[in-house]
């Protein structure tokens, strides 16, 4: 298995999963994506990988099976077949069962857009804003078996402005997640990392 070797899952407008192919395109992110599954047959994250001539886009439907681990079971099988040693979530809108978390064990990365533990959950930029912070962010993350509770790899930070919406803050949120993720990619299979308890400690 390629250590570099990722698949993306992804739901929706697929704006991570384009900068991560722009990078690897460039030069800038030593990752191989192998593998793009949405759940979503209209998802543009879909239309993106092909468009990217990602060896394997699959649309996988979460009503043809019985279950969210029969669903995630295909997913799994899948990821193994095309050797990927990494699971990079961009904007995936399903929770992960126990199961396919437990198989690819701190091998599933999450990116979430707020300053972890703080807003955790689908709504979290709405919700940073109804608490009225004055800055929030995006964490790049372990996935575990708590929802956005995995260990931190990297956060960046922005500034919530008095006039902001959910649009706007999401939107100045996605440009730091476009440099964040790519970034964080390329130095998790260039150096790689360690754990002091849940801290990540990035090798040198
Ligand atoms: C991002 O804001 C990410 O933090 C969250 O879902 C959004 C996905 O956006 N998990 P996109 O589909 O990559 O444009």
């Amino acid at each position: 298995m390629s250590l570099k070797a990722i698949a993306v899952m992804a739901s929706g407008r697929g704006s991570n999963l384009r900068v991560i192919l722009d990078a690897v395109a460039a030069g800038n992110c030593p990752v191989d994506v192998q593998l793009v599954i949405s759940d979503k047959a209209e998802a543009q994250a879909l239309d993106i990988a092909r468009a990217a001539n990602v060896p394997q886009v699959l649309h996988i439907t979460p009503k043809d099976y019985t279950d969210r681990a029969a669903f995630d079971a295909a997913c799994a099988e899948a990821i193994d077949a095309a050797d990927c040693q990494w699971i990079v979530l961009a904007g995936y809108m399903r929770i992960l069962s126990s199961p396919f978390v437990r198989r690819f064990r701190q091998r599933i990365i999450n990116i979430h857009p707020a300053i972890l533990p703080a807003f955790p959950g689908a709504h979290a930029v709405d919700d940073a804003l109804t608490y009225g912070v004055k800055v929030s962010g995006c964490t790049v993350h372990l996935v575990d078996e708590v929802l956005d509770g995995g260990p931190i790899l990297a956060q960046a930070v922005v500034p919530v402005l008095d006039d902001d919406n959910c649009e706007s803050l999401h939107a100045r949120i996605q440009a730091e997640e476009h440099k964040l993720y790519p970034a964080t990619l390329a130095r998790m299979v260039e150096l790689g990392f360690h754990f002091d308890g849940r801290k990540v400690i990035w090798n040198t």
